[in-house]
């Protein structure tokens, strides 16, 4: 038996109580039921050897048996799509397909990517986007509809008070109708609260706000709502994780926002937490917890939405910065996943071969030794990292298997092909008819 059919002690544990609650099969204590036979790993180490990270190892496996959502941010330029339907030896697109059981365009869905001009729309990127998730059985979160940054250079040329509600619903008509049906999710609104610019609603002084007045948000929602009924309408922000002062106050914002935004019968379902944390400092905590507890009082679901760890400010090499990643995805993921209303969590890319904090030349950004970050569950070699394995760990003891018994049921991935799909309940079947319109019904919990 190769060492990667045994369970770790953790595992093993876990395994016990299911055989002992009638849940599992005793052979599931040597590994055998769920772990039948590997598919090969397409970039062998002896590191990975000892423990698979593809097909029934995957973290879209292991979300998918707690009735979870994971997945991660997307380039589609990047994403190898062979016209014959074959598989790709390209490691990023392996990866994006066999790990993500949803994704998010990261740039190409914003209004800057969309409207080059006015009057046209590039939709190129993002129709690939789709059509790759179509191809592997994915979801798709569209990122966003209404935003102070990347906005095109010609929108402070054109936008005025008059003209501005109907450039906003005329975007959110073509953008969100384009992909109606198809969307799990939309960030309508994004990083509307900024309590530096003074105001006593907290509301970010954005374009959209000098133009429109706060009654934007609320269009934004009712636009998107007309356009896309089936898409949970998403409001998303950052620096809301963690219990200093600073991030408490801008939590009670976001909160209060969305409160009122609920109470005046707007359509919003859910909170997008964007989680772009620090190794080093303070950690998310309790007050973090109760924030995803008020939004379920108003029934709002959560999603972990931009997931990634910053080691900017975190001295030694890769193996201290895997060390620290690694901790905070474990704390952050056992604090938030437990909660029944998080059903999400994307990380920010999958690689650290393309992660905005290596590309980015800020000084929040840059590591002073000048090394490369490594925020992601795989590494510039498209390996898994500690992170990788505290997250799948996360994932298995967030909450009680969705079908126990048919954990080892599971479709599992052909040997030969280490990124087949895997089935999602209510994926469209490839080739019938209106595949690609039909949105993937999410497993209920
Ligand atoms: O498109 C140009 C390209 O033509 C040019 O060659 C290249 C040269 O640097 O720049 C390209 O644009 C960059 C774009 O990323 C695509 O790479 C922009 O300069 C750069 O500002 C942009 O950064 C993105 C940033 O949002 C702003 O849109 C990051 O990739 C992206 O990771 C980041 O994502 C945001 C989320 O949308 C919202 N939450 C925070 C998160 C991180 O900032």
């Amino acid at each position: 038996m190769r060492r990667s059919d045994w369970l770790t002690r953790r595992e093993f544990g876990r395994a016990a109580a299911l055989v002992g609650m009638g849940v599992l099969g005793p052979l599931s204590l040597l590994g055998r039921d769920r772990k039948k036979k590997l598919p090969p790993d397409t970039l062998p180490s002896p590191q990975v050897e000892a423990r698979g990270f593809v097909g029934p190892d995957s973290l879209r496996s292991h979300a998918q048996a707690v009735g979870l959502f994971v997945g991660c941010a997307a380039v589609p330029e990047l994403l190898d799509m062979p016209l014959d339907g074959g598989s790709s030896s390209d490691p990023y697109t392996q990866r994006v397909a066999g790990q993500a059981g949803i994704l998010v365009a990261e740039n190409s869905m914003k209004w800057s990517a969309l409207r080059p001009s006015p009057s046209t729309y590039n939709f190129a990127p993002a129709d690939k986007l789709f059509a790759f998730a179509a191809r592997y059985g994915q979801l798709v979160r569209g990122h966003n509809l209404c935003w102070h940054e990347q906005l095109p250079a010609w929108f402070a040329q054109v936008a005025t008070q008059d003209n501005a509600r109907s450039l906003l619903e005329q975007h959110i008509q073509s953008v969100a109708g384009r992909y109606a049906g198809r969307v799990h999710s939309w960030d309508v609104v994004n990083e509307a609260v900024h309590i530096p610019d003074g105001r006593a609603d907290g509301l970010r002084n954005s374009p959209w706000l000098q133009l429109l007045g706060p009654g934007y948000i609320e269009m934004a929602f009712q636009f998107a709502a007309l356009a896309d009924p089936a898409a949970k309408l998403t409001y998303n922000d950052y620096d809301i994780e963690l219990d200093t002062p600073e991030q408490t106050a801008k939590r009670g914002q976001v909160l209060m926002l969305v409160r009122r935004l609920h109470a005046r019968g707007v359509p919003i379902r859910a909170v997008g937490i964007q989680s772009h944390l620090q190794a080093s400092g303070p950690q998310p905590g309790a007050g973090l917890k109760q924030f995803i507890r008020d939004l379920a009082a108003i029934d709002l679901e959560v999603y972990l939405t931009e997931l990634d760890v910053n080691t900017h400010a975190l001295p030694g090499g890769p193996d201290v910065q895997d060390a620290a990643v690694a901790a905070v995805y474990k704390n952050y993921l056992g604090l938030v996943l437990p909660e029944p209303n998080v059903k999400a969590v994307l990380t920010w890319g999958i690689s650290d071969a393309h992660t905005w904090l290596n590309q980015s030349r800020q000084s929040w950004a840059v590591r002073p030794d000048g090394a490369r970050q490594r925020p992601l569950p795989f590494d510039d070699m498209y390996l898994p990292t500690a992170a990788f394995f505290a997250m799948r760990d996360a994932l298995d003891f967030s909450r009680m298997p969705i079908m126990p018994n048919d954990i080892t049921a599971q479709p599992q991935a052909p040997v030969g092909d280490p990124y087949a799909p895997f089935a999602v309940p209510g994926s469209p079947v490839p080739g019938s008819p209106g595949t690609g319109n039909t949105p993937p019904t999410p497993p209920q919990l």
